[in-house]
């Protein structure tokens, strides 16, 4: 190989990692997550949404309340960590899953919620122990409706 088609190859293989980079970015936008520093399930919710591939930033919060009403979200969809990511507002321990149907969807709302803390949730497991089934909601000025019901990670189908 001459030391010129050499030089192609290398800028080649250069634009190729850059392309990649960018498309993994869009595939997954970065996402803020703001929790309480002495959160223990929040940081599991957040290994959970970075196993799922989402570039996160953590800032910690001693007090949730102001950022949760500046936000809009419904005193009775409320948990405990409180995530921003690509224009929608994530509330509680809502499955990676959920979060990417959101953002290829992008229905007009505020955000999904999972509210309190239910257990099995992402970031809510507990060995051995039982896993409710429970509601995402999708909310926003229009109000709020079951997104997904889930089980642990898995989705279940929504009967109509
Ligand atoms: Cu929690
Ligand atoms: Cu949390």
């Amino acid at each position: 190989m001459s030391p010129l088609t050499c030089r192609s190859v290398s800028w080649a293989l250069v634009a190729l990692a850059v392309g990649m980079t960018r498309r993994n970015a869009e595939a997954a936008p970065r996402m803020t997550v703001n929790k309480d520093p002495n959160c223990g399930c929040c940081s599991g919710w957040v290994e959970h949404v970075r196993g799922a591939g989402f570039d996160t930033l953590v800032n910690e919060v001693n007090d949730l309340a102001p950022l949760k009403s500046r936000l809009s979200i419904p005193p009775s969809l409320a948990s405990c960590h409180t995530a921003q990511v690509d224009g929608y507002v994530i509330e509680g321990h809502v499955p990676a899953s959920a979060i990417r149907r959101l953002l290829s969807e992008r229905p007009e709302a505020t955000g999904l919620a999972v509210p309190g803390m239910p257990v099995g949730s992402p970031g809510m497991e507990v060995p051995g122990g039982p896993e409710e089934t429970y509601d995402v909601f999708l909310f926003g000025p229009a109000g709020q409706k079951v997104y997904a019901k889930y089980q642990g990670t898995k989705e279940l189908k929504v009967q109509h």
